[in-house]
């Protein structure tokens, strides 16, 4: 079901900041087994950015949400509220957030970070956008940030190639009616979350289902993934990893 915010909310400026460091997919052909013929057709990419040792989240998220404030004409101490969508924080807490509202001066902002992977920006949107259509606050900045290479497990080729740094930066503000976000519709689906995941929580993590020795910070793949990922095969894959990895309540 669609959903229509009360007030017209929609983005009046964005920003982008992305690592200079280019990794092609000959430089990953060169350090595991793929291709640029494997890759590109696959996955239209052929190259990604990603961070220098050190670097992290609110390093990319600083300068984007900057570029957009800019483009706007509006101070760091105008915003309300920053919502920084990542599943790579620079830590777990404080928030990503507080470092980028204390970096960029946002004195007169509350802020959080919202963990939803490849969905986060779009949650991140309507979340920030709600908070506007409410009535309570007016100028909200959301930004999309990963730093997906400090958690690439490098012996899984099928996701190792896919990903790279980066943020995208918007400021969300009323706007006329008929404009902005018109509506939207949100679900997610638990079933496939033992497939591809990061044991970094605070619950015991299952073994990994492949002989490799992870870093605490890796993600990794329990299972093929395929684009006909809802087939039979898929679903009961699904339900028994679940029950596989389901632990102990602790004493
Ligand atoms: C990218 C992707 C869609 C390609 O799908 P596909 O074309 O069906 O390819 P498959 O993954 O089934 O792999 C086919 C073959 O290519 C091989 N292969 C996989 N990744 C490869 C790579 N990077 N380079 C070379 N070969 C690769 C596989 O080992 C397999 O070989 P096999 O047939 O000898 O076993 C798929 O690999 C995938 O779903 N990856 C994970 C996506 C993911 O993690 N999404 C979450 C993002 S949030």
């Amino acid at each position: 079901m669609a959903r229509r915010l009360a007030r017209p909310v929609g983005i009046t400026a964005t920003g982008q900041h992305y690592p200079e460091r280019v990794v092609t997919n000959d430089d990953l052909s060169a350090i595991m087994d793929t291709s640029d013929e494997w890759i590109r057709p696959r996955t239209g990419i052929g190259s990604r950015r990603w961070v220098e040792p050190g670097q992290g989240a609110s390093d990319l998220a600083v300068p984007a949400l900057q570029m957009a404030l800019d483009r706007r004409g509006m101070k760091a101490e105008e915003l309300e509220v920053i919502i920084i969508a990542t599943v790579t924080p620079d830590t777990l807490f404080p928030a990503t957030a507080c470092r980028v509202q204390q970096r960029i001066g946002a004195t007169n902002a509350f802020g959080f970070d919202l963990s939803a992977a490849c969905s986060g920006f779009l949650y991140a949107l309507t979340t920030g956008a709600g908070l506007i259509a409410s009535g309570a606050y007016s100028r909200v900045a959301v930004v999309g940030v990963d730093v997906m290479s400090s958690i690439i497990n490098m012996e899984d080729r099928t996701t190792a190639v896919l990903f790279g740094d980066g943020a995208g930066a918007v400021i969300l503000e009323q706007v006329e009616e008929g404009f902005g976000i018109l509506d939207f519709e949100h679900r997610i689906n638990g079933e496939g979350g033992c497939f591809l995941y990061m044991p970094a929580g605070a619950r015991p993590s299952p073994p990994p289902a492949r002989p490799w020795r992870p870093r605490s910070t890796s993600f990794t793949r329990r299972a093929p993934m395929s684009s006909s990922g809802q087939s039979g095969r898929w679903r009961r894959a699904a339900a028994s990893c679940w029950t596989a990895t389901a632990s102990p309540a602790r004493s």
